[in-house]
């Protein structure tokens, strides 16, 4: 037998998975509301999981029993089904972490421009520092701002060990962190591209255990009153 018991035939007499009865699990208002308008953008509910399961993530910290518990009452799956996407997908926490996220990328490019010490730079800052998850990830497709990170959900690069300290006081205060540094604040070639300007996102600065997978919803050009018919 595989120590993984992949090779153990499935136990044919096991009591089907139930799915949680929505009398006996409590959702907060915010939650269900939120879970349900994801629900509604599919045919299949269960292709509402991804979102659903962020947005449980944001109000628990992690997709804890009870968060996965919530989200399975209301999309009417089991939480079986629910741990297996959450066991799956890397931005969706399975362990108890910190409610702010800093993903360090460490990819060739920003490695080549010095992120492994910026990681271990920023790993000794929030040491002993229960709310702010700190981690290493792949690349996250910003590699002209290497060496960056993904702070929150919000990208921010070129980095130096020298802005850890303002960084991480950004976060904690929950302010918009490093606006100067900010991918979608660096003007580009198309004028109805990035803003330097447009409001803070509202996930911004809230807690949300990094899965924040939303960018600003309202259009940087808009926000600014200049967006020409075309
Ligand atoms: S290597 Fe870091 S964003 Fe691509």
């Amino acid at each position: 037998m595989s120590p993984l018991g992949w090779d153990t035939a499935a136990d044919l007499e096991k009591p089907p998975a139930e799915i949680p009865s929505p009398g006996e699990v409590d959702v907060p208002e915010g939650l269900r509301a939120e879970i349900e308008a994801h629900m509604a953008n599919y045919p299949d509910r269960r292709s509402a999981a991804l979102p659903a399961l962020a947005a449980a993530q944001r109000e628990h910290g992690w997709c804890s029993p009870q968060a996965i518990a919530q989200v399975a009452a209301v999309m009417r799956v089991t939480p079986a089904y629910l741990e297996s996407v959450a066991s799956f997908y890397d931005m969706l926490e399975t362990e108890p972490v910190g409610r702010h996220s800093v993903y360090v990328c460490t990819n060739i490019s920003c490695s080549l421009r010095g992120a492994d010490a910026l990681l271990a730079d920023f790993q000794r800052a929030v040491d002993g520092d229960p709310e702010v998850n700190v981690r290493a990830f792949e690349c996250l497709g910003a590699c002209d701002i290497a060496p960056m990170a993904s702070v929150d959900g919000v990208y921010v690069g070129p980095l130096s060990s020298q802005d850890i300290p303002a960084l991480l006081d950004d976060v904690r205060a929950g302010r918009a962190v490093l606006p100067e540094r900010q991918l979608a604040r660096r003007l580009v070639a198309d004028p109805h591209a990035n803003s330097t300007e447009f409001p803070q996102h509202p996930a911004q600065g809230a807690a949300h255990g990094g899965a924040n997978l939303e960018l600003p919803t309202e259009d940087p050009a808009t926000a600014r009153g200049r967006r020409e018919p075309r």
